[in-house]
């Protein structure tokens, strides 16, 4: 009798689990490698009404995620962001039209309140881009999510991208308000022919979570990014002079975030220059002239590519895992111009000096965001096999 009720039990609880929890999404991907730079994006901080810089920078190789918005639903595309929060989207004629709608409806609250002063975005460049908040039924490979807060962008100019499609730890992003605790993604190579991407949340997004390295996600209160813990980097089997302090977060400076909408990874001069040092102490490799590729003017160090050459691996420690770069992870080829360049981006000059894990160190790798228990797992993967 007594197991019975507790079946009982154990029944209505999963059933009210399967009514609450959220969805299980699959969602393609597509990498678009461009060589235009796509402006530095920015957003507000709404604790302190002062725009912050948001880590998109350089963000010429990016995943997009293909979203409906509305009833008839019109499909749009965005910037898979988890730098930032807000999904925004250009409007108009021949694209989503609020007035053609049936589940459009105003948001009462003012962009302020949002930290969207003016009701602008605000790129890094001084340029923006004036949104106009809705509540909408988005629909995801033929699920659909009423009431979700989006905004129809204009470009004030300049602005390349026509839609972000945020993954932050802010209210206003996909994954809080469909209210996901736990999202994933795998992100093919960005060169490979016909390589694929996916993008997955609930079960499907946690059934991957088996074989997995595991650190935690640290925050800051006043930032919607996730944080990661660096503790250390080695190049080969040399471990670099530096520590956890390096990289760690002070007074909500520095520290290093994990961003799918920055292309390379960002770190100090000093970093990156130890880095190269003992990359070409181990590989010989010649350094090349031209400094600038003239589509990656940020990047540095440029060697020549040699015919053939043992790559070192380069691993970042970070706390209780190891993310090991293989050779595509870490450096940039200029096809046809046998020259290469590390794949890393200085950010003295950015006044919060965060380091960024871009998502060309994320390629072919799984990685699980779990936002219950604050951590990040990853593995490598083949994509095309998920
Ligand atoms: C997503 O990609 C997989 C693998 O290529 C394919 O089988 C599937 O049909 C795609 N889904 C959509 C909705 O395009
Ligand atoms: C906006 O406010 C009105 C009146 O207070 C309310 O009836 C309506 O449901 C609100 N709309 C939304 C989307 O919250
Ligand atoms: C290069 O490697 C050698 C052998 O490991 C070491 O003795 C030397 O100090 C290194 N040079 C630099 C500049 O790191």
């Amino acid at each position: 009798m007594a197991s019975h009720i507790l079946s009982l039990i154990l029944f209505l609880l999963l059933l009210a689990t399967e009514l609450t929890c959220s969805s299980s999404i699959r969602v393609n991907l597509t990498v678009i490698v461009s060589r235009k730079t796509l402006p530095k994006y920015t957003h507000t901080n709404p604790l302190k009404n002062a725009p912050i810089k948001s880590p998109m920078k350089a963000s010429k190789d990016v995943y997009t995620m293909s979203l409906a918005i509305g009833t008839p639903p019109v499909q749009f595309s965005g910037i898979m962001d988890t730098g930032s929060d807000l999904i925004w989207t250009k409007c108009g004629p021949g694209l989503f039209d609020s007035s053609k709608s049936k589940t459009f409806s105003k948001v009462n609250k003012s962009c302020e309140s949002f930290g969207l002063i003016g009701c602008k975005q605000t790129y890094q460049d001084e340029k923006s881009v004036t949104v106009v908040l809705g509540q909408e039924t988005i629909s995801i490979e033929n699920e659909n999510f009423p009431n979700v807060i989006f905004a129809c962008g204009t470009p004030d100019g300049g602005v390349q991208n026509d839609g972000i499609i945020g993954l932050g730890r802010g209210d206003l992003s996909l994954v809080s308000q469909l209210k996901e605790s736990v999202f994933s993604y795998c992100l093919g190579s960005r060169f490979g022919p016909n390589s694929r991407s996916v993008f997955l949340t609930g079960f499907k997004a946690s059934s991957e979570n088996t074989n997995t390295q595991t650190m935690p996600l640290l925050k800051v209160d006043s930032k919607s990014y996730y944080y990661i813990s660096l503790e250390g980097i080695s190049v080969g089997e040399t471990k670099l002079p530096v520590t956890k302090s390096d990289f760690a977060i002070s007074n909500g400076y520095g520290g290093m975030i994990i961003d799918t909408g920055t292309t390379f990874t960002y770190l100090e001069k000093r970093v990156i220059d130890m880095i190269s040092n003992e990359f070409m102490n181990q590989t010989k490799l010649e350094k090349c002239e031209d400094h600038k590729p003239n589509d990656y003017d940020e990047l540095q160090h440029c060697f020549k590519s040699p015919s053939y050459a043992p790559f070192p691996k380069l691993v970042f420690h970070f706390e209780g895992a190891d993310w090991e770069l293989p050779r595509e992870n870490y450096i940039y080829e200029k096809h046809g111009a046998n020259v290469m360049y590390l794949a890393f981006i200085a950010n003295d000059k950015d006044e919060d000096k965060v380091s960024i894990f871009g998502n060309m160190q994320q390629q072919n790798m799984m990685v699980i965001y779990d936002l219950d228990q604050n951590s990040l797992s990853f593995k490598p993967a083949n994509c095309n096999l998920l």
